[in-house]
């Protein structure tokens, strides 16, 4: 994607200001995040968002120990958000899934694959979905969202391991990249077992164009 026409379309006119001015061609962070907007995910955007997870994770991400969690499941109702920019294409994606925390545990959302076209790195994007989404879980009352990351990341959005330590992933994964965020206090008092899927399950047809 080319970063200074995808600026010049969204409308952000500091950009060429400050190019004369100063000799700098590149967009701000602000200025990249602002172009894009985060909206819900609809069908006409799945190719576009598996593209874009290819490129940002390789074919490895099908491997994921959460992936169990999600295959043939839909993501959780209202919980699926790209961000898009002013050309209409696909720039980030982060789906939201229903789990339990253990057998006939507690409710949770698996957040998670969060990815971010790649040649748009460091300008925001990844921050805004987060944060996108983890107002529409409060909102539609989820009570804790889980995910597998890296603490440096996600840390800075209030996730850490602190209380995920009687909790565990159905495949392999590193302890400590199990990280969770309480949406209602207390929610996870008690939580242990594995994770299991809880989502409502795709059709055969929807599989196909899931995938
Ligand atoms: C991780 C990802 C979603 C972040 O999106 P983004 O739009 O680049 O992130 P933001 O612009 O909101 O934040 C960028 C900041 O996060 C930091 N950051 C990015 N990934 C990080 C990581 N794994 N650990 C620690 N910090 C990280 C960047 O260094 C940058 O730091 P700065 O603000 O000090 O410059 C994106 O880099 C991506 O798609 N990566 C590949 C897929 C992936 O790894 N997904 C997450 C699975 S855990």
């Amino acid at each position: 994607m080319d970063i200074a026409n995808f600026i010049v379309e969204g409308g952000a006119s500091r950009a060429a200001t400050s190019s004369v001015a100063f000799g700098d061609t590149s967009p701000s962070r602000e200025e990249i995040a602002g172009a894009v907007a985060i909206v819900a995910e609809t069908a006409a955007d799945v190719a576009a968002r598996e593209a874009l997870l290819d490129d940002a994770m390789g074919p490895k991400r099908r491997t994921k120990s959460s992936e169990k969690l999600r295959r043939g499941r839909r993501p959780s109702e209202g919980m699926a958000f790209i961000a898009r920019d002013a050309s209409g294409s696909v720039a980030g994606t982060v789906r939201l899934w229903d789990v339990t925390l253990g057998e006939g545990g507690p409710a949770a959302l698996l957040l998670g694959p969060l990815a971010v076209d790649p040649s748009l790195k460091s300008a925001g994007i990844g921050s805004a979905l987060m944060r996108h989404a983890i107002t529409e879980a409060a909102r539609l009352g989820h009570a804790a969202i889980l995910l597998v990351g890296d603490a440096p990341y996600y840390g800075r959005f209030g996730f850490s391991a602190a209380r995920t330590g009687s909790l565990a992933m159905p495949g392999p994964y590193e302890r400590h990249r199990l990280l969770a965020l309480e949406l209602v206090e207390g929610a996870l008092d008690g939580a242990r077992g594995t994770l299991k899927a809880a989502g409502r399950k795709l059709k055969a047809q929807e599989q196909a164009s899931a995938a």
